[in-house]
C-alpha cells in the first residue's frame, strides 16, 4: 500500500518543530544538527560547510517544496511529483509536468537522497543545491528559469522576511537552491526491520525474510551494486532495462559520459522503502517487486553493454518470494 513512508520518527518531529497547519500530515523528520537524531541504521547526513542544515532553513525549504507558485503555470511543486504519501515519488510510469507534459524518466524517491554522490538517474548533478534549480527550469516540469522563480518569489508575501532571516539576504537562485536542498537531506529513511536485526535483534525480521537477506548477499548477489546501509553503490550499471533489441530508448550515463560503454546505464537505485515506491526502474516498467525479481532471474536483457554482474539466477519461486519478503523489511515505519 502507498503510504506516508517517512519515516523517521515522526513524533519527534512534532515535538521538535511546531509545524502548526503546514501542508504534511507526515513530514520528514526535521534536523537539528548531529547525530541524535539520524534514523537509527543511517549514519550522520552530510551537509556542504556552504550550506549547514538548520531548522529555519528546512523549514523554508519545506515551504518551497510545496510551492505550486513557483512553476509556470502555478499548478505545480516538487512535491506533486515527490508527493510524501507516495515516499517522495508519484507511483507513476514516467512524471507528468505542467500542462500534463511527459517527461522522459520516472520520478524517483527522494528517500536519503542526501547520501547519493550522484543526482538523477544518469547522475548529471553532483550537488543538491545545483539540482534543486534544475526542475524549476525544465521546461516539461515547472517550466520557468531560477531567475523567474526568484522575481515571483519577491512578490509573494513572506518569502522575503523569512530568505532575509535565515540566509539574511534578500532572495537569491543561490539561495533557493540551499533552502530546497537543505529540505531535501531531510528525505531519511531507516529504522527499519532489517536495521534493527542488524543491530542484534534477531526476531527483527521473518524467516522468510532472513532467507532473503541471505540470497540477496549470496546467490542473487545484489548486494555488489545494492550496497553498504542505503543499498547503492552510488555508481551506473547497465543491467538491461530500456533494450529493445537494437538501441537503448535512453542512453542513461552515456550522455553524461560520451562513454561507449555508459549506454544504457543507470544509477544504481536505494532500495530503502522501495516496497513503497513502484513502478520500478528509470523508465518505471515494471509495477512490481515480483516483476523486478524475475527479471534479475532471467538476467536482465542481453545487450552489448551488459553489466557483467548480471546473469541468469536460476531462483525458484521459494527464493524469488523470500527476496521480495526481504526488500519489503527495508521500510520504515509508518
Ligand atoms: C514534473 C515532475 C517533477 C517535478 C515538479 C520535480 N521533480 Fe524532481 N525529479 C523528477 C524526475 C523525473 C527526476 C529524474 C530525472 C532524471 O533522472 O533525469 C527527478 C529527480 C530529482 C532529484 C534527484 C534524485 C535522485 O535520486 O537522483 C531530486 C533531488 C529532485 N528531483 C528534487 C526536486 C525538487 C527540489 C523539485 C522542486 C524544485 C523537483 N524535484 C520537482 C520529477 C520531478
Ligand atoms: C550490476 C549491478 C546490480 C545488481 C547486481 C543488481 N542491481 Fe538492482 N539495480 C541496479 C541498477 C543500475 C538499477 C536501475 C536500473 C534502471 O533504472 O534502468 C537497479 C534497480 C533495481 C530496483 C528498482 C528500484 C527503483 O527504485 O526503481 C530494484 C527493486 C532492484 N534493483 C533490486 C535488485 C535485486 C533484488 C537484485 C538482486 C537480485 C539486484 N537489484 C541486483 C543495479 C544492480
Amino acid at each position: 500500500m502507498k503510504h506516508i513512508a517517512i519515516l523517521t520518527v515522526l513524533t519527534t518531529l512534532i515535538e521538535l518543530a511546531c509545524i502548526g497547519d503546514l501542508v504534511l500530515s507526515a513530514a520528514p523528520r526535521l534536523l537539528r544538527s548531529g547525530s541524535s537524531e539520524r534514523p537509527f541504521g543511517l549514519p550522520q547526513v552530510p551537509a556542504p560547510e556552504s550550506n549547514p542544515l538548520t531548522q529555519e532553513k528546512i523549514e523554508l525549504g519545506r515551504l518551497l517544496f510545496f510551492e505550486k507558485r513557483l512553476s509556470e503555470d502555478e499548478t505545480i511543486s516538487c512535491a506533486t511529483c515527490h508527493d510524501p504519501k507516495a515516499s517522495f515519488s508519484d507511483g507513476k510510469t514516467v512524471s507528468l509536468g505542467i500542462r500534463g507534459f511527459r517527461g522522459r524518466r520516472h520520478t524517483p524517491s527522494l528517500i536519503n537522497v542526501a547520501f547519493q554522490p550522484y543526482l538523477f538517474w544518469d547522475g548529471r548533478a553532483s550537488s543538491l543545491e545545483d539540482q534543486a534549480l534544475a526542475p524549476l527550469r525544465n521546461p516539461a516540469e515547472m517550466g520557468v528559469s531560477a531567475e523567474l522563480a526568484v522575481a515571483k518569489l519577491h512578490r509573494l508575501e513572506g518569502y522575503p522576511e523569512r530568505f532575509r532571516e535565515v540566509f539574511e539576504s534578500p532572495i537569491t537562485v543561490k539561495n533557493l537552491g540551499q533552502a530546497l536542498a537543505a529540505f531535501a537531506r531531510t528525505i531519511l529513511s531507516g529504522n527499519s526491520a532489517y536495521d534493527r536485526f542488524v543491530a542484534g535483534d534477531g526476531t527483527a525480521l521473518t524467516r522468510t525474510a532472513l532467507d532473503g537477506l541471505r540470497l540477496f548477499n549470496g546467490k542473487a548477489h545484489c548486494n555488489l551494486c545494492h550496497q553498504g546501509f542505503n543499498f547503492s553503490d552510488g555508481l551506473f550499471h547497465n543491467i538491461g532495462v530500456g533494450w529493445n533489441g537494437k538501441l537503448f530508448q535512453d542512453a542513461g550515463r552515456y550522455e553524461v559520459t560520451g562513454v561507449f560503454r555508459d549506454q544504457g546505464a543507470f544509477k544504481t537505485p536505494t532500495l530503502r522503502e522501495v516496497f513503497e515506491t513502484g513502478p520500478y526502474m528509470h523508465d518505471g516498467t515494471f509495477a512490481s517487486l515480483e516483476a523486478v525479481i524475475d527479471f534479475y532471474d532471467r538476467g536482465g536483457i542481453p545487450n552489448p553493454q551488459l553489466d557483467i554482474l548480471i546473469q541468469p539466477l536460476h531462483l525458484n519461486n521459494e527464493e524469488k518470494r523470500a527476496l521480495v519478503e526481504f526488500l519489503k523489511s527495508l521500510s520504515g515505519p509508518k
